[in-house]
C-alpha cells in the first residue's frame, strides 16, 4: 500500500461516501423522479428528505444532482439535462430572495449610480426583480431547460418562506414549467411543514433516512476498504458494525481510522488488534458529537435530559402520548410547569435525542447511544465510550 494514497472515507458532513451504502430504494425513488423531468415530465413528485444529524440528507441530495448531471443521458437519448439550483436557507430570508437564486449576474441592469465616499456605486437591480416579475422567466427559464431545486437545511426556513416556495413550484408546474423541489432537513421540519399549512408534504414523497441495517453498514466498510487492496476479518467488521450502531456518520469515521492505522503499518489485512487502534480515533470523534448535543441542554433542562435517557433506555421508544406524559412526570418531579411538556418535546426532536420517522407512531433516539452518554455522563463513567462496544444480539440495538 502507497502511503501517498489517500484516505478514501469522509467523515464529515455533505461529504459523498466512497460507498453509498444501503439507501437503493431511496436512491431509485429520487432518480425516478429526475429522469421523469429531464423527459419533460412536469407532474413530477417533489421529494422531502428527513433525517438525525449525520443519516445522509446531504448525500441524497448529491445523489440528486448527480442523477441530473449524468452523461448518459445528453449522449444517447433526447432528454434534457437539468439545471441544479442549490438553496441554503441563510440565503433565503425574506420573499425577496427568492428570484436572486435564479438569477445571473446577465441578469442585472444598473439602476443608479452613486457618488459614495470610494467612488462610483452603481446600484444593481435584477431585470423583472419583482416576485410578479420574475414568475413568468422561471416558468419561461425551466421550460427551456428542466430545473431541480435542492433545498438542504429546510428545518431552519421560516416557514412562511417554505410555504411560499410550495406555492410557486405549484404554480410553476402549473403553467408548464418542469420544476422538481428537492427538501432535506432534520426533523425539526415536520414543524416548520406544519406551519407552513403546506399540502406539499402530504402530496410528495417523502424518505425518513435514519440507521443503516447491518449488512449495509459493513458494506460500507468492506467495500472501499476492498477497492484499495485492504480485507478485514468477518469477526472485526461485525464489531465495528455494533459499535457504529450503523450510523453512517460513525462508519465513515471508523472507515477513516482504519484506513489510516492500516496505512501506518502497510497492512492488507484488517485485525481486531488494528480495531482497537483505530478506536481510539473514533471514539474522540464520538465523543466530540455527544457532547455537542448534550451541552445544548443546561441547568435543569440537563437534569431533565439524563430522566428522558434513563425511561428511554428502559422503553426503547415512545407513542406520542406516553412521551408526553413521561415528560410532565418528569416536570412535576422537578417542580416546573407543565406547560413546558411542547417546547421541551421539540426541543428532544431539534437536538437529535429522539425522532418519529415519517408514518411511525413511535419516538425513537436519534444518534444511536446519545442515551447512554448522557446517563453515563451522570454518573461519571465516560470510560465505556473508550472501547470498541461490543456486538448486542438480543433485543436489536442498545440506546
Ligand atoms: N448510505 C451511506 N453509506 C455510507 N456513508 C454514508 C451514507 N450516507 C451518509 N454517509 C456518510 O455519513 C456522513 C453524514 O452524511 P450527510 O452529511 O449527508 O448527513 P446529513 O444527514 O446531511 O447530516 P446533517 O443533518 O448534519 O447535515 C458523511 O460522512 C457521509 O459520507
Ligand atoms: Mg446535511
Amino acid at each position: 500500500m502507497s502511503t501517498k494514497r489517500k484516505n478514501p472515507f469522509t467523515p464529515g458532513y455533505g461529504r459523498f461516501p466512497p460507498y453509498l451504502a444501503g439507501r437503493e430504494t431511496e436512491q431509485n425513488l429520487i432518480s425516478e423522479q429526475v429522469e421523469a423531468l429531464a423527459d419533460g415530465d412536469y407532474n413530477v413528485t417533489d421529494i422531502t428528505i428527513v433525517g438525525p444529524r449525520g443519516a445522509g440528507k446531504t448525500v441524497a441530495l448529491q445523489w440528486a444532482a448527480l442523477e441530473a448531471g449524468k452523461k448518459k443521458r445528453s449522449l444517447f437519448s433526447k432528454k434534457r439535462t437539468p439545471q441544479v439550483v442549490r438553496i441554503l436557507p441563510d440565503v433565503l430570508k425574506r420573499k425577496e430572495d427568492i428570484p436572486k437564486l435564479f438569477l445571473s449576474p446577465k441578469d442585472f441592469d444598473i439602476d443608479t449610480i452613486e457618488t459614495g465616499p470610494s467612488g462610483l456605486r452603481a446600484k444593481w437591480l435584477p431585470i423583472g426583480n419583482s416576485l410578479t416579475g420574475f414568475f413568468p422567466r422561471l416558468v419561461k427559464q425551466s421550460k427551456r431547460r428542466p430545473l431541480i431545486l435542492l433545498l438542504d437545511e429546510a428545518h431552519s426556513l421560516a416557514p412562511e418562506l417554505c410555504g411560499f416556495m410550495f406555492q410557486i413550484v405549484q404554480a410553476v408546474r402549473q403553467e408548464g414549467g418542469l420544476l422538481l423541489l428537492i427538501l432535506a432537513g432534520t426533523p425539526g421540519l415536520y414543524g416548520v411543514m406544519a406551519r407552513a399549512r403546506a399540502t406539499f408534504h402530504e402530496r410528495g414523497a417523502k424518505i425518513s433516512l435514519g440507521l443503516l441495517e447491518p449488512e449495509a453498514a459493513a458494506d460500507a466498510i468492506r467495500i472501499p476498504l476492498a477497492r484499495e487492496g485492504i480485507s478485514i476479518k468477518e469477526v472485526s467488521l461485525q464489531r465495528i458494525v455494533a459499535d457504529s450502531q450503523c450510523y453512517p456518520y460513525f462508519l465513515q469515521a471508523w472507515g477513516k481510522a482504519l484506513w489510516t492505522e492500516a496505512n501506518k503499518c502497510a497492512l492488507t489485512t484488517l485485525d481486531d488488534e488494528l480495531v482497537n487502534h483505530a478506536a481510539e480515533e473514533v471514539n474522540a470523534i464520538r465523543r466530540g458529537l455527544y457532547e455537542d448535543r448534550r451541552s445544548q441542554w443546561r441547568g435543569v433542562d440537563q437534569r431533565f435530559l439524563i430522566e428522558i435517557a434513563k425511561a428511554v433506555k428502559i422503553r426503547n421508544s415512545f407513542g406520542p402520548e406516553a412521551l408526553e406524559n413521561t415528560v410532565r412526570n418528569i416536570l412535576l418531579g422537578q417542580d416546573r410547569s407543565e406547560d413546558e411538556t411542547s417546547p421541551l418535546i421539540e426541543k428532544l426532536v431539534a437536538t437529535d435525542f429522539l425522532w418519529k420517522p415519517w408514518g411511525s407512531t413511535h419516538f425513537i433516539p436519534g444518534i444511536p447511544s446519545l442515551v447512554s452518554y448522557v446517563i453515563e455522563s451522570e454518573e461519571g463513567s465516560g470510560e465505556k465510550f473508550a472501547g470498541v462496544r461490543e456486538p448486542m444480539l438480543a433485543g436489536g440495538l442498545a440506546w
